[in-house]
């Protein structure tokens, strides 16, 4: 079973895929936790060239190192894993390059189908949980997590903050978007509720829709 996360940046994915797999665990579901770009030795060198070379990398050049990063990882690592019936659970995956290349950077959608497609060698979650939060509490969280005052006004706000708060609004319309086309696939939670409270809701919709083993129903 592929389970995948995705939200904007502090929606709080990584705080309900820690719970989730504390949750797995402890009903001894064999769980693999990935996230992109990384995960094979490839992959993490992929992984340093996006991370060290902020800046220099074309909106198109970034696409293509993260395609080739997903690319390695699907073959080498997901597609073993759920062959040998394994629950993976990915922080982001292809709909992240959507959201965020597609609609956040504005490259064309078709391309961007096309090379998802070849990346992924087809392989869709079974389930995406979409952690919907509004961009203003999502850079809210990420001014508390940092410790510096919130102010959203145009006049106390440079340019990277404002455009930040552009740029997530694009990419959340991406998502809302991408969420309209794949409607089955994806589980829209409100990512403003309590992080229990969440988590409670994440596992009732794995329980209902996935008919694991015995353990799960416990
Ligand atoms: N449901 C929630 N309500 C309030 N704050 C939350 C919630 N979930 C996570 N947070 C906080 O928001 C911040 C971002 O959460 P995180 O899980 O890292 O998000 P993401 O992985 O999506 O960027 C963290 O400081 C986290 O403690
Ligand atoms: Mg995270």
């Amino acid at each position: 079973m592929l389970i995948t996360f995705e939200g904007i940046d502090g929606a709080g994915k990584s705080t309900q895929i820690t719970k989730l797999i504390g949750w797995f665990e402890r009903k001894g579901i064999e769980t693999i936790s990935l996230r992109e770009p990384g995960g094979t030795d490839a992959a993490e060198k992929i992984r340093r060239i996006l991370l060290d070379s902020s800046g220099e990398i074309t909106p198109l050049g970034e696409l293509l190192l993260f395609s080739a990063s997903r690319a390695e990882l699907v073959q080498q690592v997901i597609i073993p894993a759920l062959e040998s019936e394994k629950t993976v659970i990915l922080d982001r995956f292809y709909d992240s390059t959507t959201a965020y290349q597609g609609y956040g950077r504005g490259l064309d959608l078709d391309m961007l189908r096309s090379i998802i497609q070849i990346s992924t060698c087809g392989i869709v979650p079974d389930i995406t949980v979409f952690l919907d939060l509004d961009p203003e509490t999502a850079l809210k969280r990420k001014f508390a997590e940092k410790s510096i005052p919130i102010a959203f006004d145009s006049d106390e706000l440079d340019r990277m903050e404002r455009s930040g708060l552009e740029f997530y609004r694009k990419v959340h319309q991406g998502y809302r978007e991408t969420i309209r086309q794949n409607a089955n696939r994806f589980v829209i939670l409100d990512a403003k509720e309590n992080a229990d409270i969440i988590h409670l809701k994440i596992k009732e919709i794995i329980r209902q829709r996935f008919p694991f083993s015995a353990a799960i129903k416990q």
